[in-house]
């Protein structure tokens, strides 16, 4: 049986990946920052060095967008998302680990007008962005055996904007949403099946994994409360009008032509994902 090791566990997509890989397949080493600092080189190198897995999958990440624009949080960011990315995958090729890296469609600028497939060069316009840029180029350069996996508008078990809009829609209060950022809704479910998939073959490389479809936030909203059967005072802003610290890209839908030529397969659309989530919430 082989073993995985999933670090920041306890995270959206951590905690998809422990429901994917099934236990008569994979025997899981379960992290998060408590049991491995992903930060801390010599107790990566240690830890993995004890524990052998033959697969790393990294959910660690500084993901709040907007403090990582914080003076005072940058080093925090760079060390959590470029160097922990760093540390494990010297710590892979030290044991012939295969090393999965998640990343993100913020490694882009946003100013294309066609989806950006995984030759299109990045361009990061965030400390966020650049961060995980830098995460993935340590990955591709310390270690030969790896996926490095581009997601976006990640839900899942955890704080995110549907949980938000429905907590929100509760609340009775009056909602605004941009509607001039567009991308792909993904559901953490959808990303762990993809990743679960990959981690099969050995066709290694940078992928991007997130769902068909493409909306923008404020008709990502229309639909949360669409299904949610939530009746909401909503409307359209700009994010000229919603100011926030990071710059995000405007167009940032991810082509995933890797995992189309390498395995043949596509993403559910982002709207049947939502249903399921959106079932499950209400249970
Ligand atoms: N969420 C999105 O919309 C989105 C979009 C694009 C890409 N992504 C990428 O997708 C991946 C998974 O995102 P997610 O939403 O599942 O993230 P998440 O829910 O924020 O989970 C990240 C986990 O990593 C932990 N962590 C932080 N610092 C750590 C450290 N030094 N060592 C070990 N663990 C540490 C966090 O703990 P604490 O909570 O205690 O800090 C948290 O449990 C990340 O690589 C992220 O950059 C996410």
């Amino acid at each position: 049986m082989k073993k995985v090791l999933i670090t920041g566990a306890k995270g959206q997509l951590g905690l998809a990946l422990q429901k994917e890989l099934s236990e008569s397949e994979y025997e899981q080493i379960t992290t998060d920052v408590e049991e491995l600092d992903i930060t801390n080189i010599a107790q990566v190198q240690a830890f993995i060095k004890e524990k052998q897995p033959d697969i790393i999958i990294n959910c660690a990440a500084y993901t709040a967008v907007d403090r990582c624009e914080e003076k005072e949080e940058q080093d925090k960011v760079y060390q959590i998302n470029a160097l922990g990315p760093r540390n494990l995958s010297i710590a892979a090729e030290e044991i012939g680990a295969v090393m999965v890296q998640v990343s993100t469609d913020y490694v882009f600028d946003g100013e294309s007008k066609k989806p950006y497939d995984e030759f299109d060069l990045p361009n990061p316009q965030s400390v966020y962005g650049r961060s995980k840029l830098a995460g993935e180029e340590f990955v591709k350069e310390f270690c030969k055996k790896h996926f490095i996996v581009r997601t976006a508008w990640l839900y899942g078990e955890g704080k995110n904007f549907v949980k938000t809009m429905v907590s929100l829609a509760k609340k009775q209060v009056p909602i605004k949403v941009v509607n001039d950022q567009f991308g792909s809704p993904t559901s953490a479910r959808a990303l762990a099946a993809m990743i679960g998939k990959l981690i099969k073959t050995s066709c290694y490389g940078t992928y991007h994994g997130t769902c068909e479809g493409v909306t923008n936030w404020y008709e990502f909203a229309q639909e949360i409360f669409k299904m949610g059967g939530l009746e909401v005072d909503l409307s359209p802003t700009t994010s000229e009008e919603y100011k926030s610290a990071a710059k995000r890209p405007k167009y940032s839908v991810l082509e995933k032509k890797m995992y189309r030529l390498n395995l043949g397969e596509t993403m559910p659309h982002w709207k049947e994902e939502l249903k399921i989530y959106m079932a499950n919430l209400e249970e």
